[in-house]
């Protein structure tokens, strides 16, 4: 059976199957650690029975006043383990501490080129709030949809009326 569990230091050394995606984005461990640090209950890895790191997520909860949201720093399965609700589960799972935390709403950026994630954001009930022009680098620069899914708490569901127009990253919030 799948187990899923807070991810603890150890992690860091066992989920290279994961990571060894194009798509993964790989930091330098003191980021992960920051994450362990302040962020634990959002910090999340799917096991499989034999020991072997299926797939994990790791997020935050930042912002104020009606801007308090969850965000999505990272999620990623191993391709031997996809298609099976994993990713669908880490992010009920994200969702549900948001909600504990009273959140507004939970957002995250995709690279516009990665249609399986938006695919499976939008299916998840995620919508484009904005797009980021240029905000991954690269050897050529991509766009970044932030999308957006309101929590309870934002019964009028404004977090997620879309920007009429793009946004560069330095004007983020
Ligand atoms: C995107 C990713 C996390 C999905 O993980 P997953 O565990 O396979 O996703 P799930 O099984 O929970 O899929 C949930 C739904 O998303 C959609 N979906 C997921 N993968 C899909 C695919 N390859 N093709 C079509 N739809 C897909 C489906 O609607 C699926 O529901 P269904 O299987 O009932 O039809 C995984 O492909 C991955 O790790 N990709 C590389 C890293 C990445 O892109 N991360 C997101 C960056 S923000």
């Amino acid at each position: 059976m799948t187990t899923i569990r807070p991810f603890t230091c150890d992690d860091l050394f066992r989920f290279n199957n994961v990571n060894l995606d194009p798509l993964t984005e790989t930091y330098g461990l003191p980021f992960y650690m920051q994450y362990l640090a302040h962020w634990p209950e959002y910090f999340q890895v799917a096991e499989s029975p034999a020991g072997q790191i299926m797939g994990y997520i790791m997020g935050k909860a930042e912002g104020s006043a009606d801007l308090w949201h969850g965000h999505v720093t990272a999620l990623s399965v191993a391709p031997e383990y996809r298609r099976l609700g994993l990713a669908a589960k880490l992010m009920n799972i994200l969702e549900e501490i948001s909600e504990k935390k009273r959140c507004f709403f939970v957002d995250l950026f995709v690279r516009v080129s990665n249609k399986v994630a938006v695919d499976m954001y939008n299916k998840l009930g995620y919508t484009v709030y904005r797009t980021v022009l240029e905000y991954y680098s690269g050897e050529v620069d991509e766009d970044a949809y932030d999308m957006r899914k309101a929590l309870s708490r934002d019964t009028e569901k404004k977090s997620v009326i879309p920007l009429a127009h793009p946004v560069r990253p330095e004007e983020l919030d």
